[in-house]
């Protein structure tokens, strides 16, 4: 039974990251918290393939906090129907990070884009 259990959640867990494609870089460190949350939809019929580009810039202040962990995920789970993010400035141990989400063609994409930092 335990057995069963634990092939179950593994399957499960297989299933999510072959199916979403969602996308990630660095990873949570102690004492990181979230700096912001951002959801991105964009369905907009007529246009083949729907760009978005979400920017974290620090806050104003002496010591902005440097990012550890991003992640861009897809909340389309359909398989093959999701979009691709990829990290095109800053990134992990900088104070900024830029995103750009896109979708797969004549389909559109959501993305909840989520930045941590200390
Ligand atoms: C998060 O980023 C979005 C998009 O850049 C911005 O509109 C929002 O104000 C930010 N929220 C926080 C808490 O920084
Ligand atoms: C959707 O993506 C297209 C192409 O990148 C862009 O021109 C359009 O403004 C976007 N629409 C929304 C609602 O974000
Ligand atoms: C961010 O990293 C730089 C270089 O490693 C370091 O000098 C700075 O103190 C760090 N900032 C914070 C808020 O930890
Ligand atoms: C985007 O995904 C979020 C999280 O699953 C969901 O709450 C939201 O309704 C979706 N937005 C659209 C327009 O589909
Ligand atoms: C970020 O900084 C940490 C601690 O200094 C280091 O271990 C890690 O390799 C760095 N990662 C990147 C992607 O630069």
């Amino acid at each position: 039974m335990k057995f069963l259990l634990a092939s179950a959640t593994l399957l499960a867990i297989f299933a999510v990251l072959i199916l979403a494609d969602s996308n990630q870089w660095g990873r949570r460190v102690p004492g990181d918290r979230l700096l912001n949350r951002t959801t991105v939809v964009n369905n907009s019929l007529p246009i083949p393939i729907k760009t978005a580009v979400v920017q974290y810039l620090p806050p104003p202040g002496v010591r902005p906090p440097n990012v550890t962990y991003i992640v861009a995920r897809d909340n389309v789970k359909n398989p093959g129907q999701g979009g691709l993010a990829a990290l095109i400035s800053g990134g992990i141990n900088q104070t900024h990070a830029t995103v750009k989400l896109s979708s797969r063609p004549s389909l559109g994409f959501n993305f909840t884009v989520e930045i941590y930092g200390r």
